[in-house]
């Protein structure tokens, strides 16, 4: 077995040829601006931009969310990477490659696992279109598929399979070809008896739909019954290689046009897929029998940027479909919503009234997220009727407060007033009022605001003087190795808030050690991801870099006074307490001690 770590002088040689905006620009549109690049976060949902890059540094940190690091953190927390692995690919990307890592045993037979399921997965996926399209038993499950539209291309295209009515169909097989019956009970293919041990088969007498993640590697399946019965989909439980809320149905064959044209089409079913690509629709996808995930959202917005949402009509439908256009609020793409008649699915509406009608009177009239709630309002409403139009134009109103976006806002607005022929003045005011109103339930002071102005306001105004002192000092010790010093002589480890205590202790050892300022070569020290974090946050703090001696000693002594602060806090209370029971006695006793205290710092 060889070395399992990477030499220390690699890892530098690496993070010295790496210039992190080119790594992060693979995941995020940055902007310069000033010396900084920003860009919209993408570990935490934002319209404006708080992730910030900066190449001086070579570090990155999300004003809004709090996280941050360097090139390899990064990797780490987008890719899920251990630190290894995103040394090897940052050094592939700079030309510095590796030997083969040796990785331990557990993670090893972890790999293996996988791959064995995948491939049980893939064989399955093949031996069951086989038998859907060339043996005597999938004849009646291609029947019924070409009875409901579907034809050879769109069968071959998305995999679709017949799994025979055997309870050993597929144990045997896989048996046969040396998988150990153990894993493809894991990977969730067969189930295990109890009474006997023995093994079978989980899906019989079913079309399978095979689920293929971002790459193409079959992963689980939907097996739905012929015609009626119930459950009408089995489909594979969440495994090693399944995780049903970050993967998407057919999304590894429309990525290519989801790309290509920015948009995506995402539909509830695995046969509303498949119809709507047999209409043209070549950028469908659909959850997987789940409500829409933040995850699945987050996939779809970094590849598209706008979003058709085309689900049911019943209530659970659009109920599910406004839920869904929520989790994409976090998000910077255009949520739109298709209408569909009503009690229809898409692969209903397609097969009634084809493929032309679907493409242009329902995808290609969806609506807006507002102008379909509007819709929504409407139905059932009899608009002449000066009640219940009153009461749809407060439900708009109230939608419309929710809006981020004055444009929006105003577009709306704009058109209720329009429409109603109403005063656009009092529409505007009632529409504050509302906002006003769901402001004040909701408590959130920065939602609004920038976030230059949330940082000022916590650094400033939130902070008590210590904190912002601890902030501040540290800020200047990252970068200056000769207040590091200084600071380390006077007040050590005296930190108040315990992290900023360990960041200080790191940053001694550091220097201790002969290396010279540099974040991005210091963070690597940070093991845990919280110190990371408030490190990259503190090193990105905007600071006057030429501080006086009076500064320095300003800050220290905010430090060292603090905990004093609140032991004659502390004492005060105890004194009040004596008073109030008129034990003098021990009032007079407090009172000196606490002047004792005083002194301590005053003097100094
Ligand atoms: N679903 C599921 N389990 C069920 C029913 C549904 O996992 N018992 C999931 C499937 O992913 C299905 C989706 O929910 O594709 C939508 O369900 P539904 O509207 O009932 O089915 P359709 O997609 O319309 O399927 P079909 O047209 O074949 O009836
Ligand atoms: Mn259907």
């Amino acid at each position: 077995m060889g070395a399992t770590r990477i030499p220390e002088d690699t890892v530098e040689k690496i993070r010295k040829a790496v210039d992190i905006v080119d790594v992060i620009n693979d995941y995020v549109t940055l902007k310069k601006q000033g010396r900084n690049y920003f860009g919209l976060c993408p570990f935490h949902g934002e319209n404006t931009p708080s992730f910030s890059v900066s190449p001086d540094k070579q570090i990155y940190h999300c004003f809004g969310c709090g996280t941050g690091g360097n090139a390899f953190s990064f990797l780490m927390e987008i890719e899920g990477f251990q630190f290894p692995e995103a040394v090897r690919h940052l050094g592939e990307k700079v030309g510095i490659h590796l030997p083969q890592l040796d990785q331990s045993p557990a993670h090893q037979k972890s790999n293996r696992d996988r791959e064995v399921m995948q491939q049980a997965h893939e064989l399955l996926t093949k031996l069951y279109h086989h038998c859907l399209l060339n043996t005597d038993q999938g004849q009646q499950a291609l029947a019924y598929l070409k009875d409901r539209g579907f034809d050879e291309e769109t069968i071959k295209t998305y995999n679709l399979g017949y799994a025979p009515d055997s309870w050993e169909f597929a144990s045997a097989f896989l048996a046969k070809r040396g998988f150990q019956l153990d894993q493809v009970e894991q990977a969730g293919l067969i189930g295990k008896r109890e009474f006997d041990g023995k093994y079978f088969d989980r899906f019989r007498d079913r079309i399978m739909f095979p689920i293929f993640d971002a790459k193409g590697n079959a992963i689980g399946f939907g097996g739905r019954v012929l015609g009626k019965g119930e459950p009408k989909y089995l489909n594979s439980p969440e495994t090693k290689i399944f995780n049903k809320s970050k993967t998407l149905y057919g999304f590894h064959l429309a990525r290519p046009q989801i790309r290509l044209t920015q948009q995506a089409v995402l539909f509830e079913g695995y046969v509303d897929v498949t119809s709507a690509w047999r209409a043209g629709v070549k950028n469908g996808v659909a959850t997987l029998g789940t409500s829409l995930t933040e995850e699945q959202a987050k996939i779809l917005s970094r590849n598209a940027e706008g979003i058709t949402i085309c689900y049911d009509s019943d209530n659970a439908g659009v109920n599910a479909a406004f839920r869904a256009a929520e989790m994409f609020a976090q998000t910077d793409c255009l949520v739109k919503i298709a209408k569909m008649p009503d009690g229809l699915d898409p692969d209903d509406y397609i097969r009634k009234y084809g493929a032309e009608a679907f493409l242009t009177n329902v995808i290609g009239t969806s609506l807006t997220v507002m102008s379909f709630k509007m819709d929504y309002f409407r139905r059932g409403k009899n608009l002449q009727d000066e009640g219940e139009r009153m009461q749809y134009i407060e439900e708009v109103l109230q939608e419309i407060s929710t809006l981020k976006k004055a444009v929006e806002r105003d577009h709306y607005l704009r058109q209720l007033a329009n429409e109603f022929s109403l005063s656009l003045d009092a529409l505007k005011q009632q529409q504050h009022q509302f906002y006003k109103q769901s402001q004040k339930k909701q408590d959130k002071p920065f939602e609004k605001r920038d976030n230059k102005a949330r940082k000022n306001f916590y650094v400033q105004r939130l902070l008590p003087a210590f904190h912002n002192a601890e902030r501040l000092l540290l800020a200047h010790m990252i970068r200056n190795i000769e207040i590091a010093e200084k600071v380390q002589e006077e007040i050590g480890g005296a930190f108040n808030i315990e992290e900023y205590s360990a960041v200080a202790a790191y940053l001694y050892a550091y220097y201790a050690e002969g290396n010279q300022p540099n974040i991005s070569a210091f963070l690597e020290r940070l093991h845990e991801p919280q110190l990371i974090k408030t490190a990259s946050e503190l090193a990105m703090l905007e600071i006057n870099e030429d501080i006086s001696d009076k500064e320095l000693d300003d800050y220290m002594k905010q430090i060292l006074i603090y905990p004093k602060k609140m032991q004659i806090e502390e004492k005060e209370k105890e004194k009040k307490e004596a008073e109030r029971r008129q034990d003098f006695l021990t009032a007079a006793k407090i009172a000196m001690e606490i002047i004792e205290i005083k002194k301590t710092f005053t003097n100094k």
